[in-house]
């Protein structure tokens, strides 16, 4: 007999197609009652795929049948991971297909930040280019300034190795253990999160999302921060405090900022709209039609490799099953 799968995010027919091969699948239909459709599907589901709901207790007490999550993200901090395991569900991610991808974003951001280009995009669109630019249109340079990097992961030495080797910029990293290896590659040189933050042009945060990493970068840690920095976060909002940065950036404490993720999203209204020095992005880190496809193909395979008898390759909490 086929598994059940629930889908609760937007899925392309040919993937619903390769789903119905193997499973009965519902679909989320967004213009519907929602809750009625989780009440509905949850009891019944083997696996749900998706992305951008938080999972915990409270949402999958009546999942009774759940044996699986397969997120369409690398981070998984929707998800109540104690729970998962108290109840034996496995919960796949798709990590590494998104590496350059979200990389190249968490630069474009650092580049924006720095030359203004969102900033000076609007300016000249609303007519005020109308003699050569002074220095109230100039921005600061990216190459051969120092890179700091929290959290020396895939994306994290991805973003490193477009400074090191695209912009001649010397790398400085901090995270929970020593990289060798990249240290070799990048020159990279490890150090203290105070003294990173205080020697940095450019801090990049791809640190995940954790107790330990909530509010990471606050009052304290942007007083840090030089005059002339800039601030990328390409990570998840809740790392940042994001009213002591409004602040920082209101004061000029620190320079600029180029944001993806924040606190609230979609973010709606926000402080940060009135700033020009701060770039904002709607998170948009691996969103390439190539990299959401391949996302949602290797979400699939996990999805069917747990389900079918297989071990899926990306399994965050593979304990429960006891592989
Ligand atoms: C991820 O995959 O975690 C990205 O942030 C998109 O949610």
């Amino acid at each position: 007999m086929k598994k059940n799968v629930f889908v609760f995010s937007r899925l392309d027919s040919e993937y619903v197609l390769r789903l119905e091969d193997n499973f009965n699948v519902t679909q989320l239909d967004p213009q519907g009652d929602i809750d009625a459709q989780y009440a509905a599907a949850l009891p019944e589901a083997h696996g749900l795929l998706g992305v951008g709901r938080p999972m915990g207790r409270a949402q999958l007490a009546q999942a009774g049948r759940l044996e699986v999550i397969s997120t369409i993200s690398v981070g998984y901090d929707n998800y109540d991971l104690d729970y998962l395991n108290e109840r034996g569900i496995l919960l796949t991610n798709t990590p590494d297909v998104l590496t350059e991808t979200t990389a190249d974003l968490g630069f474009a951001l650092l580049i924006s930040a720095a030359r203004r280009i969102a900033e000076l995009d609007a300016w000249v669109k609303a007519g005020n280019w109308q003699a050569t630019l002074g220095p109230a249109q100039f921005g600061c340079d990216v190459h051969g300034k120092t890179l700091g990097i929290l959290g020396l992961g895939n994306i994290g030495a991805a973003v490193a190795r477009r400074g090191r080797f695209g912009f001649g910029m010397d790398v400085l990293y901090h995270g929970n253990s020593r990289k060798p290896a990249l240290e070799q590659e990048l020159g990279a040189r490890f150090c203290g999160f105070d003294e990173l933050l205080g020697e940095a042009d450019f801090v990049c945060v791809v640190v995940p999302l954790s107790e330990r990493t909530h509010k990471l970068i606050g009052r304290r840690e942007l007083a840090l921060m030089k005059p002339s920095a800039i601030l990328v976060n390409v990570a998840r909002g809740p790392v940042i405090d994001e009213a002591a940065l409004v602040e920082a950036l209101q004061n000029r404490q620190i320079q600029a900022a180029g944001l993806d993720v924040y606190e609230q999203e979609p973010l709606r209204e926000s402080p940060l709209f009135a700033l020009s020095n701060v770039v904002t992005l709607p998170h948009a880190g691996s969103a390439t039609y190539e990299t959401r496809r391949a996302m949602v193909e290797l979400a699939l395979d996990n999805l069917e490799q747990a389900l079918l008898g297989g071990t899926p390759r990306y399994r965050v909490n593979p304990r429960v099953r006891g592989t």
